[in-house]
């Protein structure tokens, strides 16, 4: 097995995550940063207090409507694991050289947008955030290492929540303009490679995580996801008056699934969950909406704000290549009795298959899937694919400096073979793989730094965060450099 010289190989974080920093440098408050730990078997909660001073707290999945008078807080008696996360933001050029030892050529990263607009309102960018990024940019490039860079991870400034709800509100378009025109200005010469909004199609699930929603009515996740998919057009056409070179990518959540049996009815319940995934692709990658999703939202009620004016937007702003997390698979069956929403869980795995284990915190393990995932995509869109995230959460434990994650050996093992059977047997154009996670951060499921990713383990007992190579970093340099023979 040997993959092409230009693959991209790499790994993939995101700032809320990793980064940490809480207050510093001029930043202002994110969503996650009022979204409490949870655990395995513990949800996480928006917290937040009432105008009569109640202090209340909203699941944050499948969340109820939180008021629009809500003053969101951080309570005394939470923990807020993202205001450190893995201290990112103290260790980033430390944290660059062991990107280097990896022998990374690309690294997916996102840029906190409160660290450079704190209110998102902001009439002009806090250049300590600018310069943040641009000494990471700068040090990667020493090292040859492409920045992969999602504008938006599961990130908004808090304040354009309490003004209007986020991207409830067209508003929020012109803020997240005014931000790309900064950071697309700034890194001109520093990014080539840009993702507009992470998971995107995830809104429908995480509306607060995702995108600062509150309401979690069919109406307003169509029209946030509306102004998303406006806003994301647009980026791509300034973006390339800004640098004509630049290229971007959509990026879907994407859970394979499969009919639960062979009943038409199974298949066709399966065809329709994959259709809310696929429908924010299609949008960005064709550059109109779909028929299928006009005909469900007049099925439904539900009215969205698109304008002629956007349709254009729409039209004129598509991707240049598609991106994808792949973790697990699931199933879809027409008989709800059966429908099994998991335990922590982003994903609605639906019923259990009895054809593939699962990690610990219940993802099931489907190398199989990651191969259809690359075709269906591929031959849906004919446009490159990159993989930009893909990997094992597990408990991992240090002992005596070393961790033994043969698991997460195992399971990459399985992913990259699928990957290249993709390219080599079925002509699929992959960029790049970037798995996640270069190092342990706060799982954005679970809000907990026991659900570990990373090649790099970082010891979160340590005061200093001391980072150490897990067993995979070393499996993962050789294989890199041996573009995949090693395997
Ligand atoms: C993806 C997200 O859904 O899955 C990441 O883009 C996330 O932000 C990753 O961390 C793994 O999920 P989790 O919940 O285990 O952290």
């Amino acid at each position: 097995m040997k993959f092409k010289d230009t693959f991209l190989w790499g790994a993939a974080m995101a700032a809320n995550q990793t980064e940490g920093g809480y207050g510093e440098g001029g930043k202002g408050i994110s969503n996650t940063d009022v979204v409490t730990k949870g655990g395995k078997n513990k949800e996480r909660f928006i917290t937040y207090t009432l105008e009569d001073g109640s202090k209340m707290k909203t699941p944050l999945f499948h969340s109820k409507d939180i008021p629009d008078s809500a003053i969101f807080e951080c309570f005394e008696d939470e923990e807020y694991p993202n205001h450190i996360a893995a201290d990112f933001y103290h260790h980033c050029m430390e944290d660059i050289e062991l990107m280097h030892e990896l022998g990374l050529k690309a690294i997916r990263l996102s840029i906190s947008w409160s660290r450079i607009f704190p209110n998102g309102i902001d009439e002009t960018p806090n250049e300590e955030g600018l310069k943040f990024y641009e000494d990471i940019f700068c040090k990667l490039k020493e090292y040859n290492i492409e920045p992969i860079v999602t504008i938006n991870h599961y990130e908004v400034p808090l304040k354009l929540t309490e003004l209007w709800g986020s991207w409830k509100d067209r508003r929020t378009i012109d803020c997240f303009k005014r931000f790309c025109e900064a950071i697309f200005t700034r890194y001109k010469e520093l990014v080539k490679y840009w993702i507009t909004f992470n998971e995107i199609n995830h809104i429908r699930i995480i509306p607060f995580m995702s995108a600062g929603v509150t309401k979690n009515d069919a109406t307003t996740i169509a029209n946030a996801s509306h102004y998303e998919l406006v806003a994301a057009a647009s980026a791509v056409s300034l973006g390339k008056e800004i640098n004509p070179d630049f290229k971007f990518g959509c990026m879907i959540g994407y859970t394979q699934s499969y009919p639960y049996s062979c009943n038409p009815a199974d298949v066709y319940k399966n065809w329709k969950f994959m259709s809310h995934c696929y429908f924010y692709s299609d949008v960005q990658v064709r550059g109109y909406y779909p028929k299928y999703k006009l005909i469900e939202y007049t099925e439904n009620g539900i009215d969205i704000d698109l304008t002629e004016e956007d349709i254009e937007i729409l039209k004129g702003g598509t991707c240049d290549y598609v991106t994808f997390s792949y973790y697990s698979s699931g199933t879809q069956s027409a008989d709800e009795s059966m429908k099994n929403s998991g335990r922590g869980n982003m994903i609605d795995k639906g019923p259990k298959n009895p054809y593939l284990l699962e990690s610990e915190w219940g993802w099931t393990i489907d190398p199989i899937g990651m191969k259809l995932a690359l075709l269906e995509l591929y031959d849906r869109y004919q446009k490159p694919l990159f993989i930009v995230e893909n990997g094992l959460g597990a408990q991992d434990e240090l002992v005596d400096g070393v961790v033994n994650d043969e698991y997460r050996i195992k399971y990459y093992q399985e992913h990259i073979r699928s990957i290249y059977e993709a390219i080599e047997n079925d002509g699929v154009e992959v960029i790049g793989y970037t798995p996640w996670s270069f190092i342990d951060s706060i799982s954005a499921s679970t809000g907990e730094s026991e659900k570990r990713y990373g090649f790099v383990y970082v010891d979160y007992s340590d005061a200093d965060y001391k980072r150490y190579k897990k067993k995979s970093f070393h499996w993962y340099r050789k294989l890199i450099s041996s573009s995949g023979a090693s395997i």
